[in-house]
């Protein structure tokens, strides 16, 4: 867990879920309250794990053997959290970050049956421990989910029984350690999904972690 003075804050979700525009509005919502705040993404986030980026998303690599994508992954957040989150929490900065360690577990976890604990265990290992000190899932029918995509990605063409395998293994996750999960319905309008943000991430900062 992020021990520094900064705090560390995930979404999480399947495609389609809005995670963008919450990662937004939460943002500005904290920058306006006077943090300083990161913004960033996985895949993804330094150069180095953009280049990763391009291979793992990349649907010219249709059929990446299910292992070396895991192991893609890790190793862009490995470099992430090196170059860009753990300096932001130790200067204490508010990470916001769209997607993380979570997604290794329920798309190459669960979805590729890889097997949760390995997974997380190898991105705790790239991290060298580093979890978010709340992560926010906003959960979404995959059915509605994936209508709202337009150009879909290497993961986001898999069939539909995989993107569903990855909705049950967020909502396992969250509801196993409901203090550092918060999941809300997606299918709600914007206003309300970041009211519930923003009064869950405002306990953040008034209880002792
Ligand atoms: P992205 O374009 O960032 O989409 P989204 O808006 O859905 O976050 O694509 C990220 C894709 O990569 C998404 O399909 C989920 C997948 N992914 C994994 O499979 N494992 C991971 O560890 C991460 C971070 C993402």
């Amino acid at each position: 867990m992020a021990t520094s003075p900064g705090a560390f804050i995930a979404f999480e979700g399947g495609e389609g879920a809005g995670k963008s525009t919450q990662e937004r509005l939460l943002a500005e919502h904290l920058t306006a309250a006077g943090h300083e705040v990161v913004r960033t993404r996985e895949p993804g986030g330094t150069p180095a794990a953009e280049a990763v980026r391009n291979i793992v998303l990349s649907p010219q690599f249709t059929g990446l053997d299910a292992r070396s994508e895991a192991l893609l992954f890790a190793a862009s957040r490995g470099e992430h959290v090196a170059r860009v989150i753990r300096p932001a929490l130790e200067r204490g900065a508010v990470v916001v970050c769209d997607r993380y360690l979570d997604s290794s577990v329920a798309y190459q976890g669960y979805g590729r049956g890889l097997g949760a604990e390995r997974i997380r265990g190898l991105s705790l290992w790239a991290t060298n421990n580093l979890l978010p000190n709340l992560t926010i899932v906003l959960d979404i029918d995959p059915l509605i989910g994936l209508k709202r995509i337009t150009n879909p990605d290497r993961l986001e063409a898999e069939p539909i029984e995989y993107h569903v395998r990855v909705r049950a293994a967020f909502l396992e996750i969250a509801g196993a350690d409901p203090h550092r999960y918060l999941v809300v319905d997606a299918n709600l309008p914007k206003g309300e999904i970041a009211a519930e943000i923003t009064k869950r991430v405002g306990l953040l900062f008034q209880v002792p972690r």
